[in-house]
């Protein structure tokens, strides 16, 4: 597995395996991988002859007040994990490639990145679309994986892929979980052992709805009992909606067809995210 730091290292690369006319597959992380990452590795492998997992902690995506330092790093660790994969280049930029002294250009998403996550983070998806357009254009991909773990992130990415003509495939892949149902992510790291195993209740409640409003039952007061449930879980409730998937505009009492929904809850520091998709029939 090649290991690339600049950009003439990548170009490099990316222009022989382009001129000798091979697929490229993308996986963006920002490290400390886990099982979630590497079935994004596995299905990249499946969709294109050449893998690039490019990983990247991009201090654009953190707010002020979010500790972009103690984000989990384990470099080495991710790179074996890479290589045990089949990943055939890792694009491990540092923060003056990514953003060279003097950049000013920025991807600025509307759309899906209004509500939720974009008004708890304001300015959140902003880093994501511009590193994801950037990581886009460095690497010349056909085709990029995402988790739809972090749903209103795919959803972004898509509109800006289509805004912005950029040349490639977006594929999301269904959420990793953990026996117990928690949807893998690097913030688990962060739980302790108590609180770890209080966080499957986010899943289990997160179900409970799903198949109670696939039932039939009014949204609005299913929604707020799960709410208080969560809350009475030891759970921070930043938000749990039901939205119409691609758009992540609030989901209107009465319509019917496919839906999602969204929760963000808090166990002590750490936000967890997750979604469901929801079938609610006429
Ligand atoms: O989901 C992530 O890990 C990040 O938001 C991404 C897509 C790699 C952009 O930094």
């Amino acid at each position: 597995m090649r290991i690339e730091r600049e950009l003439e290292g990548l170009r490099a690369a990316t222009g022989a395996w382009r001129a000798a006319g091979r697929r490229i597959a993308l996986v963006p992380t920002m490290g400390a991988l886990h099982a979630g990452h590497l079935a994004l590795v596995a299905e990249a492998r499946r969709r294109a002859e050449i893998v690039i997992t490019s990983i990247f902690v991009n201090p654009l995506q953190f707010l002020p007040h979010e500790d972009l330092a103690r984000y989990p790093r384990d470099e080495a660790g991710d790179l074996e994990k890479l290589r045990a994969a089949g990943c055939d280049l890792a694009w491990m930029p540092t923060p003056a490639v990514m953003y060279p002294p003097g950049a000013a250009t920025v991807v600025e998403p509307a759309g899906p990145a209004e509500g939720w996550e974009g008004d708890e983070r304001p300015g959140h998806f902003r880093g994501v679309a511009t590193v994801c357009t950037k990581l886009f254009m460095m690497t010349g991909a056909d085709v990029a994986v995402f988790g739809e773990k972090d749903w209103q992130q795919l959803q972004v990415i898509r509109r800006v892929v289509a805004d912005l003509h950029l040349p490639l495939e977006i594929v999301g892949l269904p959420t990793v979980r953990d026996a117990d149902g928690l949807a893998l992510s690097s913030r688990n790291q962060r739980l302790s052992p108590e609180q770890r195993a209080r966080a499957a209740a986010l899943p289990r409640r997160l179900r409970a709805v799903a198949k109670a409003l696939a039932e039939g039952r009014p949204a609005a007061p299913t929604l707020a009992e799960a709410r208080e449930g969560l809350a009475a879980d030891g759970f921070g409730v930043d938000y749990l909606a039901l939205v119409v998937p691609h758009t992540l505009k609030p989901w209107t009492e009465g319509q019917h067809g496919e839906a999602r929904l969204l929760a963000t809850a808090r166990l002590g520091e750490v936000r967890l995210l997750d979604n469901l998709p929801v079938f609610l029939r006429g």
